[in-house]
């Protein structure tokens, strides 16, 4: 009898998915990487084999070719599933909503129909800060309202609502939903980090981009908001405390006495756009070049997670600061440039 506990991870191609991949197997978990490659580079499984210096279990197929998974569901005994494939870009998603509903609802589905037919205990779902909309009162907590402002937040605001209603229906099965803030930076190797897909929406990205001259200038979005600085204010978090988060998450499903509980994941510290300007330039000795334009349809002026649920309950809290997130992700910036070259 096979008695490891195999982790499906759908999306463990991407950004946050393969992060979750390395803290998984370092706490001795076995992942299993479900993911078609639409928005990630084929090699980054050998860019995980190399850091973990073992071979990794994967699938090249879609969370909506439910037969195929059936496949992978009958010949490993699954302790869990993490769900992170989905659709993330707001701005696209306002242009094709369809596109979105599409993909973030199917694919939940079928994932929540292997875990009835297979019995599987424990789902982990990721969710976002998006969910709490424009906040009234910050820090937020998972108490505090939920809504959406892009037909993307409404995928994850209704996919959240879908398990909870699933959830009641599979007695033994538990489940958890990560709400994460803005997760930035890197594996401490720098050779496993974010890589997007024509020019970066989020900041992070941009701003490593353009310090390696692959972007003219940054434009900062506004900085006549009611903040200290008048630019906005977000929570990030870094991807390696994130990924420890999802181990937190399983370690705490067995002992929970909810069906499914929600939790922030971000470090409760508010940075402005300003602030991260300042701060790559002290951690990196690079100068940034960028101006102020105008503000981007759509941000929020400022948001921040109260931690204290995700601290109390499931005994994780964040190590790493924002200069380390920095540093991480500019040698991954280094590395990549390189490697693609
Ligand atoms: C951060 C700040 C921009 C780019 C994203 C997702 C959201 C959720 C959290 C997933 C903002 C400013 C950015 C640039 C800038 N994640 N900025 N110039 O908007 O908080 O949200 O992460 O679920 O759904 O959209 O992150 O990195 O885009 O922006 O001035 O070129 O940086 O205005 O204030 P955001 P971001």
């Amino acid at each position: 009898m096979d008695d490891k506990k195999y982790i499906i991870v759908t999306g463990g191609a991407g950004y946050i998915g393969s992060h979750t991949v390395v803290a998984l197997r370092e706490n001795g978990f076995y992942p299993i990487i479900i993911d078609d490659f639409r928005n990630a580079n084929r090699d980054i499984i050998q860019r995980l084999e190399e850091t973990l210096k073992e071979e990794v279990i994967h699938f090249s197929i879609s969370c909506q070719e439910k037969s195929r998974l059936s496949g992978i569901f009958s010949q490993f005994p699954i302790y869990g599933v993490i769900h992170f494939a989905a659709y993330k870009a707001v701005g696209e998603s306002v242009k094709n909503p369809l596109k979105y509903f599409d993909n973030n609802f199917s694919s939940l589905i079928t994932m929540l129909e292997l875990v009835r037919e297979y019995e599987v205990k424990h789902f982990v779902f990721s969710s976002s800060c998006t969910v709490y909309g424009d906040p009234d009162e910050i820090p937020v907590t998972e108490d505090s309202p939920v809504s959406y402002n892009s037909p993307y937040g409404f995928t994850k605001k209704v996919n959240e609502e879908m398990i909870e209603q699933f959830i009641s229906s599979v007695p033994d099965t538990k489940a958890v939903a990560l709400r994460y803030f803005n997760p930035i930076g890197a594996h401490a190797s720098g050779t496993i980090g974010e890589e997007p897909e024509g020019i970066p929406n989020n900041l992070l990205p941009y701003i490593t981009q353009t310090a390696i001259g692959l972007r003219e200038e940054l434009t900062v979005y506004g900085d006549d908001y009611n903040t200290e600085d008048g630019t906005c204010i977000r929570d990030y978090i870094h991807v390696v405390d994130l990924a420890e988060a999802h181990v937190a998450a399983l370690k705490y499903l067995p002992k929970s006495k909810e069906h499914m509980s929600t939790f922030n994941v971000g470090t409760g510290k508010g940075t402005s756009v300003m602030e991260m300007v300042h701060f790559f330039q002290e951690v990196t000795g690079k100068h940034l070049k960028y101006h102020i334009g105008d503000r981007r349809d759509g941000d929020i002026p400022k948001i921040y997670a109260d931690t204290n649920k995700a601290n109390d309950l499931l005994g994780w809290k964040t190590k790493l600061t924002v200069q380390d997130a920095i540093r991480s992700s500019w040698k991954f910036q280094e590395f990549i440039s390189d490697y693609r070259k």
